[in-house]
């Protein structure tokens, strides 16, 4: 742990250096693209991020080389978009709940039970056309989303059992470092603690929170099932994790090579999405298996109930969100006429 903070440091050092110098990041006449992501070199997302690489290269391999950096090597979630911001890396993957403080939009995400169902979550999210307004949302700050990955179902797991809502009492759980997260994990009755993604697995261990909330792959790929024995099907969010680029890098690119990075990264996200239904149900297995991870089936409605209030409140406060809420709820209702029939 501690050889890696130091050489996530020095690697931080030299890559903001390099750019500074600028055109240091051109290697042997290539010009290198750096992405920064949080998950493990096995995760769907750095195997979708090895297609994005591979057809870069194949198509623009003359003058780019894709280097991709794991397990937050260059700063969590909020210190890469920084990077990325300013233009010292090229990439990030990231969660939505990280892109709230740039662009309120993505607050939407973060509203507990918006999707109603996974049809409905992978449909509003493949709507490229929708997503594009979406998208350039952020252009005032500098990076724009090129394309989501799935982030599966977020649920709560802790170190004790939660049955009800009621559990979740007096408990200490680990959110996003967002607003909306941290209101979501209050309404729900529990103490939020945010912090960054690479620091929940010590902070369970040494008992300063209780538990967090996130998908399967959390147990597995960052091993948080070791600590945290109970996980809870409440299924409260579904949050996409997004691929950000440089706006300025973006915008330098000519039409052509626009397109094979806008290529790459649609393909990326086909090996994501496939990925991510294999790797979920092993994550379970191996969970509950290797790891001894209970999963408990809860009530939905009761912990639904709880948050009852929370979507009208964003709303409110919120005026950005209600374009992207309605075309959600149109989709959502698709879905569940679908259901009825
Ligand atoms: C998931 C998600 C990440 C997010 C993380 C978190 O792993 O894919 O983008 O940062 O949860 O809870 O911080």
């Amino acid at each position: 742990k501690g050889l890696k903070r130091i050489l996530a440091a020095a690697l931080c050092v030299a890559v903001v250096a390099g750019m500074s110098g600028c055109t240091s990041s051109v290697t042997g006449g290539k010009r290198i693209i750096r992405i920064s992501h949080a998950q493990s070199e096995t995760h769907p997302e750095h195997l979708g991020l090895l297609r994005f690489k591979e057809y870069v290269e194949e198509n623009l391999g003359d003058k780019y080389e894709v280097q991709i950096f794991p397990n937050e090597l260059l700063g969590s979630a909020q210190k890469a978009i920084e990077l990325t911001q300013t233009g010292a890396i090229d990439f990030v993957v990231a969660g939505t709940a990280n892109l709230e403080t740039f662009a309120d939009v993505y607050e939407v995400f973060s509203m507990p039970y918006l999707f109603t169902s996974e049809e409905a979550y992978h449909e509003v999210m493949n709507d490229t056309d929708y997503m594009n307004q979406v998208y350039a949302s952020t252009d005032e700050a500098g990076f724009r989303v090129l394309t989501w990955y799935n982030a599966g179902t977020r649920n709560f797991y802790a170190t004790k059992p939660i049955h009800t809502p009621d559990d979740l009492k007096g408990l200490k759980i680990r959110v996003q470092q967002s607003p909306a997260s941290v209101n979501m994990a209050k309404a729900f009755g529990a103490a939020a603690s945010p912090m960054s993604f690479g620091e929940v697995y010590t902070a369970i261990q040494q008992g300063v929170i209780d538990g967090a909330e996130n998908n399967e792959l959390a147990l597995t790929n960052n091993k948080h099932g070791e600590v945290a024995k109970y996980f809870s099907y409440n299924k409260h969010q579904m949050v996409p994790d997004m691929l950000i680029g440089n706006l300025k890098f973006l915008n330098s690119l000519s039409d052509e090579e626009r397109e094979v990075f806008e290529e790459a990264a649609r393909l990326s996200t086909e090996v994501e999405l496939e990925e991510w239904d294999v790797q979920v149900e092993e994550a379970k297995k191996i969970a509950k298996d290797d790891m001894g991870v209970e999963f408990i089936d809860v009530d939905i409605q009761q912990f639904k109930d709880k948050v009852a209030g929370v979507q009208d409140e964003m709303l409110k406060e919120n005026p950005d969100i209600q374009d992207l809420y309605d075309h959600i709820q149109e989709i959502n209702a698709k879905y569940v006429d679908k259901e009825a029939e």
